[in-house]
């Protein structure tokens, strides 16, 4: 097996002085990989390049892909390109160049590859990782919220350091996600990376690690543009997964599921002079029989009941939390905002009480009648 840390550089000549060697005495420590080291440079103007040419001469496993400068994420896959298909790299790193990333913890990434990980993943906000002390405050600040922030609106809480370059993989997580990852070039690249890999169920490990200071140089990182794009990225990709993922597909069943009550309801009251409580009943057990069935063949298609034991007890579940949540969840909204507040916006009680309707029911669908089942 064959390891190689990819190191990116935009003017790092000072540091890839200091780093190439401290880097090479780690290697001697570890047996069960080849381990090589790639630059992945941008024509730096500090003369980093010719540097790493001179390095090549002294250690055998140092390489140079060089390019023009289009950001950080940009870099990352071109360097990984070059490891995988010029170096023969099963594994391959993510580690800065100016010493922030200690690369004494390197045999720790592997470890964690060698349990069967896809990916390891340096976090500087668990498990005993930090960042500097010496920070202002506002920069720690910003830094922990923001890794706060990006995994609640990504819902995925498991994982703690997004916004890190400090990591390593297997070359099938990358050979899968490189078509994708050619939209955020900079250092967006690494949130949206990290979200590709968890979308396709790649299995992550996280290594705790301290976020060292800089020393030589400095960062390349543009603070506000840098922000803008995570925002943007973040959000619309979560946008995107609950219109396509299952929340999509669950609000077109009960979309679908609203027209049938409707309907039933106006066909009963108008051509059979029902009275409307009784026929909006009908018409919600028609509505919700509907949802059922195709939530059962289409939302949760990959968990659907294959039996008639499991098919009819879903579907006992489904008319019981249904009801618990159009009784209790939005009727009782209304009549909670009917008592409390007033008639006059009895419509507005009703928006709200089918909202929260909406999430009690895809809770309980997705944690309940079509959880997944434990392997
Ligand atoms: N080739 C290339 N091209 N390398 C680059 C570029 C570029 O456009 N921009 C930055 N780099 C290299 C730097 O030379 C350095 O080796 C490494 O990428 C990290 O850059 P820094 O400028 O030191 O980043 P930072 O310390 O501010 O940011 C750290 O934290 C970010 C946010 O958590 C890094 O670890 C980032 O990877 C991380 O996203
Ligand atoms: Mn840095």
């Amino acid at each position: 097996m064959k390891a190689v840390v990819i190191i990116p550089t935009y003017n790092e000549r000072g540091n890839i002085e200091r780093i190439v060697p401290i880097t090479e005495e780690v290697f001697k420590k570890i047996k069960n990989y080849e381990m090589a080291i790639l630059v992945a440079d941008d024509n730096s103007p500090d003369g980093t390049a010719e540097l790493v040419k001179d390095l090549s001469k002294k250690y055998n496993n140092i390489e140079l892909s060089q390019g023009e400068r289009q950001g950080l994420g940009a870099a990352y896959v071109r360097g990984m390109t070059h490891a995988i298909e010029k170096m023969g790299a099963d594994v391959v790193f993510e580690m800065d160049a100016d010493l922030q990333h200690d690369p004494e913890k390197i045999p720790e990434f592997l470890a964690k590859i060698d349990e069967g990980y896809d990916m390891a993943i340096g976090t500087r906000y668990s498990g005993g990782g930090s960042i500097p002390g010496a920070w202002p405050i506002h920069r720690k600040i910003f830094s922990i919220f923001g890794n706060l922030l990006i995994r609640i609106i990504m819902m995925r809480f498991w994982l703690h350091d997004w916004t890190g370059g400090f990591r390593a993989l297997k070359k099938e997580v990358f050979l899968k996600e490189k078509e994708e990852l050619t939209e955020f070039k900079g250092y967006t690249f690494q949130v949206s990376f990290l979200h590709k890999a968890i979308r396709d169920g790649f299995k992550i490990a996280e290594v705790p690690f301290h976020f060292g200071e800089r020393n030589i140089g400095d960062s390349k990182i543009a603070p506000m543009s840098y922000i803008a794009n995570l925002l943007r990225y973040v959000i619309t990709a979560r946008i995107k997964e609950l219109i396509f993922g299952k929340f999509g597909k669950f609000l077109v069943v009960g979309g679908f599921g609203f027209v049938i009550n409707a309907l039933v309801l106006r066909a009963l009251v108008e051509w059979f002079n029902w009275a409307p409580a009784p026929a909006n009943l009908v018409g919600a057990a028609c509505a919700i029989f509907s949802n059922f069935n195709f939530n059962n063949l289409w939302t949760f298609g990959e968990r659907r009941a294959n039996t008639v034991a499991s098919y009819s007890s879903k579907l006992i579940q489904f008319y019981a939390t249904s009801a618990f949540g159009v009784i209790f969840i939005q009727t009782g909204t209304i009549f909670l905002g009917d008592t409390f507040i007033g008639r006059q916006y009895y419509f507005i009680y009703f928006l709200i009480g089918t909202g929260f309707l909406l999430i009690w029911n895809f809770t309980m669908y997705s944690v309940v009648i079509w959880r997944k089942s434990r392997r």
